[in-house]
């Protein structure tokens, strides 16, 4: 087997350009979920590349400690499930989506830890949702 290139199908997330290319695949399909688009709709008025910048961030903190994500997690979620119900439905097809995006582009330590990461704050996001 030859070098796996960074950004090969078969490799693993290694780095800031491999989360921005996981996190522009994943927006794509979530933008055109039928359960998920209409959450997503605000993005049209906030701007979608400045919130990858943001989720990227995010990525990048969780998986390599190489940057801060200095957002607002939970009140922007509380604001959408407020605006829109962030349903169990929702998150279940919310990581259904990030899993087999995940999946298609990358394989390895790193991968599994953003599939299962994601599952642990998809269901600690969801409990804080449903407490007030
Ligand atoms: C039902 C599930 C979810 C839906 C529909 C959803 C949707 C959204 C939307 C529409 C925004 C943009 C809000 C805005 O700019 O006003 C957003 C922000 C964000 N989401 Fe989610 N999300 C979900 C779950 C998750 C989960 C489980 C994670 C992490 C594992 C996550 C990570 C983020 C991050 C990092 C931001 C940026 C927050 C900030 O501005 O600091 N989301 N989400």
């Amino acid at each position: 087997m030859g070098v796996i290139s960074r950004g090969d199908p078969a490799g693993d997330l290694s780095g800031r350009a491999d989360i921005d290319r996981l996190v522009r695949a994943f927006y794509e399909r979530a933008l055109a979920d039928p359960i998920l688009e209409p959450v997503f709709e605000v993005l049209a008025i906030t701007g979608l590349d400045e919130h990858l910048i943001v989720v990227g961030d995010f990525w990048e903190q969780i998986l390599f400690r190489t940057t801060r994500y200095d957002g607002s997690f939970l009140p922007v979620h509380r604001a959408l499930h407020g605006r829109h119900g962030l349903s169990p439905v929702r998150f279940e097809r919310w990581l259904e989506l990030w899993t087999s995006t995940v999946d298609t582009h990358f394989t390895g330590v790193n991968a599994e830890r953003a599939k299962s990461k994601a599952a642990a704050m998809a269901r600690s996001l969801e409990r804080s949702l449903r407490s007030p």
